[in-house]
């Protein structure tokens, strides 16, 4: 693994650095398709992609960075393909957890683990990672794991009725904040910016809600090729944008240019 003094961050202004970065791990299957290579072997060299772009994060001081592993479509692969995914993720939890914990960062899953299809051991796991690392904080680094963001809407949807029908809240009380209370990381801030590698223009389904106002990144890279450099880069083009949150331009910036008089 390269060392932070290899990443330039002069171009960087601390200030304005995005607080949660998403991450939709991308092109791991062509990846591999272009070296006659198996699909999983592409899950395999998106490892580094993920754990160096991690350090990256770090060091620019994101306070949250959200991984896509497994959406509740990945189902819909080659049985093969799911069965590796899940030992897969299973895997590097229990092989990188120590690392993770030794630089301050807490881990976090959001998804749908009631899920019979998601494996006993990959509960235990995750459960074990996130108690280990739960007063850490660094970063958070949440792995979106079984993930779906229309399940976690529909989820929320539910509890909230439940509590209606239970007298626990009034329906006419019910607001974004009742909303986000009943998601699976009710901590998660909104996302400032979105990273799809690959070049596909997608969000499939990832932090709908969250991603609201988030400004959006598709380099043309594909995933096990993507690294801290790349974060830098996605990062460096966020700062050039203008974030209006659905305000008005603002009138000094409209007058840029323009002959004073
Ligand atoms: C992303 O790469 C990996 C996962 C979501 C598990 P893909 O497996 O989607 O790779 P492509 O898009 O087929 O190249
Ligand atoms: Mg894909």
């Amino acid at each position: 693994m390269t060392s932070d003094h290899d990443l330039d961050l002069s171009r960087i202004d601390p200030d304005r650095v995005p607080r949660h970065i998403g991450l939709i791990l991308d092109g791991n299957g062509r990846w591999a398709n272009r070296r006659g290579l198996p699909r999983t072997a592409g899950h395999l060299a998106g490892e580094e992609a993920l754990f160096d772009t991690i350090e990256g994060g770090l060091a620019l001081g994101v306070e949250w960075m959200t991984a896509f592993t497994f959406s509740t479509e990945n189902w819909d692969r080659s049985g093969e393909e799911v069965e590796f995914l899940m030992w897969f993720n299973e895997d590097l939890l229990t092989r990188r957890r120590d690392e993770l914990h030794a630089q301050g960062i807490r881990m976090a899953f959001s998804g749908a683990f009631e899920d019979p299809r998601v494996p006993e051991r990959n509960r235990r796991h995750m459960a074990e990672a996130a108690d280990l690392t739960a007063d850490n904080t660094a970063m958070t680094v949440v792995f979106a794991f079984n993930y779906g963001s229309r399940h976690e809407l529909v989820r929320a949807a539910r509890l909230l009725a439940e509590d209606a029908v239970a007298g626990r809240i009034d329906p006419d009380q019910i607001d974004e904040e009742s909303m986000e209370a009943r998601f699976w990381l009710p901590d998660m801030p909104d996302v400032d910016l979105v990273i799809r590698s690959s070049g596909e223009h997608r969000l499939s389904n990832f932090l709908l809600w969250q991603s609201a106002y988030a400004e959006f990144s598709f380099p043309g890279i594909l995933w096990p090729d993507f690294d801290r450099h790349a974060l830098v880069e996605a990062v460096v083009d966020y700062q050039q944008r203008e974030r209006r949150f659905g305000g008005a331009v603002d009138a000094v910036d409209d007058r840029e240019g323009e002959p004073t008089s």
